[in-house]
C-alpha cells in the first residue's frame, strides 16, 4: 500500500518525505487556503514546490465545476510537472472530464467519492486513483472502512484498474484498517502517519535495553 500526504504544507511534507516511506501528496483547495496559498500563479508555483520535494503523484484539485473549465484547468495543472495527478470532483461533469483527461493520457484522482456506485461510475470512467472519505463518513455514523472493504471486493471482482485512494484519515487505526481491506494508497495527516511509529512496549523495552547496556559497560 502506498502511503501519501494529505497536506499543502512544505514543511511537513518534507519531514514525511525524509521518512523515506512517502508515495505521494493530496492537496485540495481548503489544505491551500489553510497554507495561505491564494491567486493562480501562487496556486501553481506550489504545487511545483510539492513536486519538487516528493518524487511521486502529487494531486491538484480543480475549482471548476463545469465540463469544458474542468478539462482547461486539467490540462494547465497536469502541463506543470510530470508527478501532477488532476483532482477532480465527483459530479456528473466530473465523471465526463475524467473520460476525456483519461483519453489524453492525462492521470485523474476522483474526489469526494461516498459510495460504491458513485467509486464504479469513476473506474468505467477511467480514474487513475478514486478517494473515498473515511473520516468524513464515520463522522456521520456510517462505516469509511466498510466502504473500502466494498469497493475492493467490486474492484476485484470487475478488474478494474483504478486504485482506491483511503482519503479523509483521522488516525492511525483508519490506516491500518484501510491497508487490511485493500486500499492500494492511503492519504493521511502527518500526525496519523508518525502515531503509527508508536507502542509503550516499544518504548519501555528500549529503555531497558539501553539501561542495561549502560550498567554491564559502566
Ligand atoms: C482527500 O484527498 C482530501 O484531501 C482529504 O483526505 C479530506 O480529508 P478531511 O475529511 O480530513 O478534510
Amino acid at each position: 500500500m502506498k502511503f501519501f500526504i494529505d497536506t499543502a504544507n512544505l514543511d511537513q511534507i518534507k519531514e514525511a518525505n525524509d521518512l523515506g516511506i512517502l508515495d505521494g501528496v493530496t492537496t485540495n483547495p481548503s489544505l491551500m487556503a489553510k497554507e495561505g496559498i491564494k491567486g493562480e500563479a501562487a496556486v501553481l508555483k506550489h504545487y511545483v514546490d510539492i513536486c519538487n520535494i516528493v518524487d511521486g503523484d502529487v494531486s491538484a484539485e480543480v475549482i471548476a465545476t463545469t465540463y469544458n473549465e474542468m478539462i482547461a484547468e486539467g490540462e494547465k495543472l497536469a502541463a506543470l510537472h510530470e508527478n501532477i495527478v488532476v483532482k477532480i470532483p465527483m459530479i456528473k461533469d466530473g465523471i465526463k472530464a475524467i473520460k476525456y483527461l483519461t483519453s489524453k493520457g492525462i492521470r485523474t484522482n476522483c474526489t469526494l467519492v461516498f459510495s460504491s456506485g458513485q467509486a464504479i461510475l469513476a473506474a468505467k470512467a477511467g480514474a487513475t486513483y478514486i478517494s473515498p472519505f473515511v473520516g468524513r463518513l464515520d463522522d456521520i455514523s456510517f462505516d469509511g472502512i466498510q466502504l473500502i472493504a466494498e469497493i475492493s471486493q467490486i474492484f476485484a471482482v470487475q478488474g478494474y484498474q483504478t486504485q482506491i485512494l483511503a482519503a479523509s484519515i483521522r488516525n492511525p487505526v483508519h490506516i491500518v484498517k484501510s491497508a487490511q481491506v485493500g486500499a492500494h494508497v492511503i492519504t493521511s495527516p502527518l500526525n496519523s502517519i508518525l502515531a503509527l511509529l508508536k507502542h509503550p512496549l516499544t518504548d519501555s523495552g528500549l529503555a531497558q535495553f539501553l539501561a542495561d547496556h549502560a550498567k554491564n559497560n559502566a
